[in-house]
């Protein structure tokens, strides 16, 4: 082997901690042959999504950008008996291409994409009484990541976890000078969230197949929106101890 790399370490968890998956591999498969980007999370990224959702116990599920479906399986798979998840994707054709992966794999009874412009989409969520959701995945256009931010806390319970995806963008996330807008609404998400109340967050760097990216994971300590909870909130921690 030559010099390792990021992928070589990708490809060894993913050869020793990620068990065989057809029906993973064939939504790869079919999003490629119907042309897709290849932007989805990786293996191993997926997993870790899935772990996150299974650990907090997640019932209720929403992805703000579905793509092929990929990180939605991941997701899915963890919801108990009765649970759901609900996508958000602008892109008809992304849509149909998600749909067949998700009934091949067996969760179209607990998945429901809804196809447009997510910010029109979540208001229309909130108004129908959506949620409150347990998780909430983040990975669309990014300059209007804020704006996503801010309706998933709306829909979100208290105790419930939001992850914002492809936040560092190969570290320009530093730069003040950067004109891209991706990058520039990436700094004026996690720019908000430092005057934030009621949600405790912080930011991992990650590298692998994917290059050099990260995640913001947020903890909402308190609802922003609507009453209730698909579990019970948890308990609160001892006084004087700040999560932030
Ligand atoms: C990075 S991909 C999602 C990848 C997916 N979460 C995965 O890991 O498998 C982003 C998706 O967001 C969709 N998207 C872009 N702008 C959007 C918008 N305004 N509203 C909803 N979806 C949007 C794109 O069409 C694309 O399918």
């Amino acid at each position: 082997m030559t010099e390792p790399s990021w992928e070589h370490v990708d490809a060894y968890f993913e050869s020793h901690l990620l068990l065989p998956d057809p029906v993973l591999d064939a939504c790869l498969r079919a999003s490629a042959e119907a042309h897709l980007p290849s932007i989805q999370v990786s293996p191993s990224q997926g997993k870790l999504l899935h772990l996150l959702a299974r650990a907090i116990g997640a019932c209720r599920i929403l992805e703000v950008g579905t793509l092929g479906g990929y990180s939605t399986i991941w997701l899915a798979r963890a919801l108990p008996e009765g649970g759901r998840l609900i996508s958000l994707e602008l892109d008809p054709k992304h849509a149909e291409v998600a749909r067949t992966n998700i009934a091949r794999a067996g969760l179209d009874a607990r998945v429901e994409i809804r196809v447009g412009r997510a910010i029109d989409s979540l208001p229309k969520l909130a108004a129908q009484g959506a949620g409150p959701f347990d998780l909430v995945f983040v990975d669309a256009d990014k300059p209007s990541t804020r704006a996503y931010f801010e309706w998933a806390r709306r829909l979100s319970r208290p105790g419930a976890l939001i992850v914002v995806d492809n936040v560092v963008r190969k570290g320009e996330l530093a730069n003040a000078a950067s004109t891209d807008a991706n990058v520039r609404g990436m700094r004026e998400f996690v720019e908000s969230l430092a005057s934030a109340k009621g949600v405790s967050a912080t930011g991992i760097q990650t590298v692998g197949t994917k290059g050099y990216d990260g995640f913001l994971l947020a903890w909402v300590e308190e609802g922003v929106g609507q009453a209730g909870a698909s579990q019970p909130a948890p308990t609160k921690r001892p006084a004087g101890r700040r999560a932030r």
